[in-house]
């Protein structure tokens, strides 16, 4: 893109949208030369800011992954995968992959999808014994008729793809079912249960969009509950001619207005990243008595590589890779 047309495409929108706050432990890539100050970045030069990945919550590790593997020509949809899935192998964390919280009767089940710049569609639901399963999904994305497979079927498949088996119940998740189970009350923690779910949006070099979203779902779930990270429209959608969204939060209530889906297209009617964000976070709590008690968040970014992000409550944060730094930055929040 020319530096007069993409300056014309972009300037004015990103001068007039400051919500989102850099954190003071903003990280700089260890392997990438920082900015240096008195150089023109790479929007001030005219060129394309691209490439950039930005994911929910402060998963730093995953997005610095896929930030260094667009930096090294790696397509989006393969960025968004690698990184992810430093987060589906933590087992630290327990809204992801392995290690992931289990279901009230102890089964871990998790769920992802991606999309890629194509406008094709991968998801996996409900998946016992498979970490990977962004990867997972891409394979039915890319090796099988369909869009979507659930539970046994698609352990099954992932095992015809090589992946292999894994207990995905760690020592410390089971233990805190078991002492989850001595109350049995259900109830997710605002910005720790619902939820902290990896979606990550990435532009490659060549422009070209891709997103991935993954997780073990809520913690202490009803066996068989799916959420809305796999779900096409709710969890991530993706248009490689306007820009892609993703979500985190209590699945069952964005579920209800296709969130992702609503941001890309109020992005296409002109809205920037951010107000469309906050416009999706609107409708939620428009419709919901209860909205105080449950977490929701999105995170989209344009084809011209602006970002926006807004949430329910105070507390959720995302990442940024661009120019080789790699930033915390907190999202604007609906209840102040
Ligand atoms: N947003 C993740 C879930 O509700 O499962």
């Amino acid at each position: 893109m020319k530096r007069r047309t993409f300056l014309e495409k972009t300037s004015l929108t990103s001068l007039s949208f400051t919500s989102a706050i850099l954190l003071p432990g903003c990280i700089q890539s260890k392997k990438l030369t920082p900015t240096n100050n008195n150089e023109l970045s790479p929007q001030e030069e005219g060129f394309p800011p691209f490439p950039i990945a930005i994911c929910t919550w402060g998963f730093m590790d995953a997005n610095q992954a896929a930030g260094e593997a667009l930096m090294n020509n790696v397509s989006s949809l393969d960025a968004v995968i690698q990184g992810v899935h430093v987060e589906e192998q933590n087992i630290y964390n327990t809204t992801v992959g392995k290690g992931g919280a289990p279901d009230r009767d102890g089964n871990v089940t998790l769920d992802a999808c991606v999309m890629n710049s194509d406008g094709n569609y991968g998801a996996v639901l409900c998946v016992q014994n498979i970490s990977n399963v962004a990867a997972l999904a891409r394979k039915v994305m890319e090796e099988t008729p369909h869009a979507i497979l659930a539970g046994q079927g698609a352990e099954d498949f992932a095992y015809a793809k090589g992946f292999k088996k894994e207990n995905l119940l760690t020592k410390d998740s089971e233990q805190a079912w078991e002492e989850w189970k001595k109350s049995s009350h259900y109830k997710p923690v605002i910005n720790i249960e619902n939820h902290d779910t990896i979606g990550m949006l990435a532009i490659d070099k060549n422009g070209d969009l891709s997103g991935a979203c993954t997780t073990s779902g809520l913690a202490y779930k009803m066996k068989g509950r799916v959420g809305d990270s796999a779900i096409i429209g709710a969890g991530l959608y993706i248009d490689n001619e306007i820009g892609g969204a993703v979500a985190t939060g209590l699945g069952e209530e964005v579920l209800k207005t296709v969130g992702s889906f609503l941001i890309v297209e109020l992005m296409r009617n002109g809205m920037h990243p951010q107000q469309a964000c906050e416009e999706a976070i609107r409708r939620i709590v428009n419709k919901s008595t209860n909205y105080k008690d449950f977490q929701i968040a999105y995170i989209a970014i344009n084809k011209a590589g602006e970002v926006g992000s807004f949430c329910i409550h105070e507390g959720f944060t995302y990442m940024k890779f661009q120019d080789g730094k790699n930033m915390n930055v907190r999202s604007a929040s609906y209840v102040k």
